[in-house]
């Protein structure tokens, strides 16, 4: 776990900061969370989680999925909006730094990101913090992380099966369970950037755990993702009014980008089968007749010869910003 995460979680109990002892995150308070053996912490108190959490199988599929690089053109594009903000950005001097054992050069005056970063004089920056909200297994933090050299990642997620990827994702992530219709166990004002891909947002928590200047990136789908299997297998269709409740949940933030991010990708039968399992279909679809409805459209598709369908992959790629902070003082 890097001490760089560490110091910017707050107690999920009581909403001190945490240390890192041994193996396990405390508050000054006496409050313990154990380091899992593999690598995340799970930040979960209180009374029962929601039933929105990804199942392991909801979960092996979006792995499979990914891993495959079928939405690789939308990890790129978040990759690059997420950049734009954060690279370039000036950190003053006495910002953001600390001691550090180990000097990693001999000391020189290194330029990054438009900061200049002294090592060697036992200080170091650290960087851009992005949190991923709803997180899944990482996929979309660990690109955003991989294109930005020195940005440093949270991702959170209420599913275990999820989380545990995510702590493998990247060296540059640390990844806790908890739920993010709660207080997110995170100090004010900490956040460079939120990302929010297909998952529940809270933009009061997101407007809290934002520093100046800071912007949730929110990736929605758009009407047209996934035709023709919509259709053709009678999946949940984006609702009409998904783009009015994505403006309500983050009620005092201003929509300042949208990209439209489109693709076509080639599908076989399983990552037809892996792309319903990992979406909101999964919830209410039985597996058995979704396999029976999928050979059933390959076979009318392979009669045109086609092993393949070709499947649009269509999102909103949105930042918001934040409007005003009087409420807050600032
Ligand atoms: C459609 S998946 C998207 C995951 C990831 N962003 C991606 O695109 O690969 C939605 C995710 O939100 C998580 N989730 C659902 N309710 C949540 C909550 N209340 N707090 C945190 N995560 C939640 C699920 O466990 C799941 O991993
Ligand atoms: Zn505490």
């Amino acid at each position: 776990m890097l001490a760089d995460i560490v110091e910017h979680l707050a107690c999920p109990v009581c909403r001190q900061p945490v240390r890192l002892e041994h193996r396990s995150l405390r508050c000054a308070n006496g409050h313990g969370y154990d380091v899992a053996k593999q690598g995340y912490v799970s930040l979960l108190v209180g009374s029962r989680p929601p039933g929105t959490a990804d199942s392991a199988a909801m979960v092996e599929a979006r792995a499979g999925f990914l891993d495959a690089g079928h939405y690789a053109p939308l990890a790129r594009a978040l990759a690059r909006s997420v950049r734009a903000r954060i690279e370039g950005e000036r950190v003053p001097p006495d910002f953001r730094t600390e001691s550090f054992a180990h000097s990693p050069d001999d000391g020189s005056v290194k330029a990054y990101g438009g900061a200049e970063v002294s090592f060697g004089h036992e200080t170091r920056l650290v960087g851009p913090i992005v949190v991923d909200a709803g997180a899944g297994t990482g996929y979309y933090l660990a690109a955003v992380l991989e294109a930005t050299a020195r940005g440093v990642g949270m991702a959170f997620d209420v599913s275990k099966h999820a989380v545990r990827r995510a702590a493998r994702a990247h060296p540059r992530m640390g990844a806790f369970v908890a739920d993010v219709w709660r207080p997110l166990p995170i100090l004010d004002r900490t956040a460079d950037v939120v990302i929010n891909v297909f998952a529940p947002r809270n933009g009061p928590e997101f407007r809290r755990i934002l520093r100046p200047g800071g912007a949730v990136l929110v990736v929605t789908p758009a009407p047209e993702h996934l035709s023709p299997l919509v259709e053709e297998l009678g999946l949940l269709s984006v609702d009409a009014d998904k783009e009015r409740r994505v403006a309500r949940s983050l009620e005092g933030f201003t929509e300042t980008d949208r990209q439209e991010v489109g693709f076509d990708m080639e599908l076989g039968p399983a990552d037809v089968l892996a792309v319903v399992g990992m979406g909101p279909s999964a919830w209410h679809t039985d597996t058995s007749r979704l396999q029976e409805r999928i050979s059933s459209f390959f076979s009318r598709s392979v009669a045109k010869n086609r092993e393949k369908v070709v499947t649009r992959a269509e999102f909103h790629l949105s930042t918001f910003e934040v409007t005003s902070r009087s409420s807050d003082g600032a």
